[in-house]
């Protein structure tokens, strides 16, 4: 009668221990997490950034219709140099200007809400 509650508590003690070896089996990650399709962010959003212009198409534009008066890198030649025009003018102002022309630069090179988009990026060159 004395071997039995040994045997038991032996058996009771092994399975104890292997229970609590096997326990680290929940610290596996879970196999359905999809590691390769987090969100994209290298597209930037549609928004546009503060003062609501698209630089891109504002600079294209400048370059096919403004660089050859004014440089490729709003420097000045014919025209005066635009690299700080936004301390000077605000964006409808310079509105104003591709609306209506100034001295020898023409009106109406740019209109509507191209004139816009364009005035804006301007406006912002401080
Ligand atoms: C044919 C040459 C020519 C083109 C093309 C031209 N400009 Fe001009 N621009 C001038 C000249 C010259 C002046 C200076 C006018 C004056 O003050 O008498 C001027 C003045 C300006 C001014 C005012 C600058 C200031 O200091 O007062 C802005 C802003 C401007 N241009 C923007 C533009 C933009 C934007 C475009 C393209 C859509 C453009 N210009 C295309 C010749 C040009």
């Amino acid at each position: 009668m004395k071997r039995i509650p040994l045997v038991l508590t032996a058996a009771v003690l092994a399975f104890s221990l292997s229970a609590c070896g096997g326990g680290n089996q929940q610290a596996q990650p879970p196999a359905n997490q999809p590691a390769t399709e987090a969100p994209a962010t290298e597209t930037p959003p549609a928004t546009t950034p503060s003062g609501s212009y698209d630089a891109a198409t504002a600079e294209t534009m400048y370059k096919n219709t403004c660089s050859s008066c004014h440089g490729q890198t709003l420097e000045g030649a014919v025209g005066p140099n635009l690299q700080k025009i936004g301390g000077q003018l605000n964006k409808e102002q310079i509105m104003g200007i591709l609306e209506k022309g100034k001295g020898s630069m023409p009106p109406g090179l740019v209109t509507g809400k191209d004139a816009e988009n364009i005035a804006a990026w301007l406006a912002d060159k401080k």
